[in-house]
């Protein structure tokens, strides 16, 4: 009885499922065959397309650029700075690609940042703007040192930028990571400097009381017409707000030359702002900032007198 119940099932099905069993084979092949055409028809058509983004002479996207402006958000607003924690980073994220993706990279406008811009604004203390030009490295060791002090990379925006590079495409909604537009042989309207130069805007805007920017004394033009203090910063800081403007000029500790201050740009400087009415005052190598040196060539002559 249990053996009869196990038994193959009668003689017409075995046939019924050997065809069963060859359709099913038959759709898998057709199945697998369009696959294949779509994909070579796709891989031709893909591989004759000019490439999807334009080229350019600068580096492309950073990697992970999405990602980095995230996490930098949220690293800034809940531990750098918590008093900020109520800002939205999604939102933040999505305002800084929107500016940019599907868009001409050398087309850039401030209006592209407006909505980044709302949404990140922030109150920056009187007496506590640090400006800077051809110090880079320096200042931010100042102001890591003298917490109270901003630089534009100690606010928010300039926190999530910083030392990143993005551009878009006017034909994609991706992000170029090959190339974006350099500066000097693409465009100067392009993504990164738009935004460079709407930001030091509004920093410079912001602005009051005592503004101070820190200078390179060991280059030939310390203030430098070219660069973003002469063109952006120097022109928005409001005369209404900012009475004095300080100069530190800082020159390298194993290259100590004449006094700065007396140099010709920094006179050029002086004229541009007595004509704006804000007071000008510079002080060659300010000895807090000075320390700071030492302590990379604690051996050198000028650091070894008695503090
Ligand atoms: C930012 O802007 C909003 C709306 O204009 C305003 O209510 C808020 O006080 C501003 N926040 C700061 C820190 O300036
Ligand atoms: C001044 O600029 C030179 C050349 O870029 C650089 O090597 C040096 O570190 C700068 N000095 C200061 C004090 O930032
Ligand atoms: C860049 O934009 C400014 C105004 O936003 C415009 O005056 C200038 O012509 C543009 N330059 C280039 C190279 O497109
Ligand atoms: C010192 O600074 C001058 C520019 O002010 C530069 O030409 C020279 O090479 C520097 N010397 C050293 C040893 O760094
Ligand atoms: C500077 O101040 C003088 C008088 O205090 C005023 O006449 C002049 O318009 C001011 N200039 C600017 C650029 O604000």
């Amino acid at each position: 009885m249990a053996d009869h119940r196990f038994r193959p099932v009668s003689g017409e099905k075995p046939c019924c499922d050997i065809s069963k069993k060859a359709r099913i084979c038959l759709c898998v092949v057709f199945g697998l065959l369009v696959v294949v055409i779509i994909a070579v028809v796709v891989g031709i058509v893909m591989w004759r397309q000019p490439p999807q983004h334009q080229e350019w002479k600068g580096a492309g996207t950073t990697a992970h650029f999405y990602e980095i402006i995230l996490g930098r958000c949220y690293t800034y607003t809940q531990i750098v700075r918590p008093e900020l924690g109520h800002k939205d980073c999604q939102k933040i994220g999505k305002a800084f690609t929107n500016a940019f993706l599907s868009k001409d990279p050398c087309g850039s406008t401030e209006q592209d940042y407006q909505p980044l811009m709302e949404l990140t604004n922030q109150t920056v203390p009187c007496d506590k703007t640090l400006l800077w030009s051809k110090t880079n490295e320096l200042v931010h060791e100042y102001a890591w040192v003298q917490r109270e002090l901003f630089t534009l990379e100690n606010t928010l925006l300039g926190y999530m930028a910083d030392g990143l590079r993005w551009c878009g495409d006017l034909g994609s909604s991706e992000m170029n990571y090959q190339s974006c537009p350099d500066r000097r042989k693409d465009c100067s309207n392009n993504s990164v400097s738009v935004f460079w130069n709407t930001v030091s805007k509004r920093f410079a805007e912001d602005a009051c009381g005592v503004v101070h920017v820190l200078l390179n004394g060991s280059v030939h033009n310390t203030f430098d017409e070219r660069s973003t203090f002469a063109r952006v910063e120097v022109f928005n800081l409001h005369p209404e707000k900012v009475h004095t403007l300080q100069a530190w000029v800082m020159q390298d500790i194993r290259n100590i030359s004449s006094d700065s201050c007396s140099d010709a740009s920094i006179k050029n400087l002086k004229l541009i702002l007595s004509k704006r009415n804000i007071t000008f005052t510079c002080e060659n190598n300010y000895r807090p900032i000075r320390f700071l040196q030492c302590v990379k060539y604690p051996e050198h002559s000028s650091c070894r007198s008695k503090i």
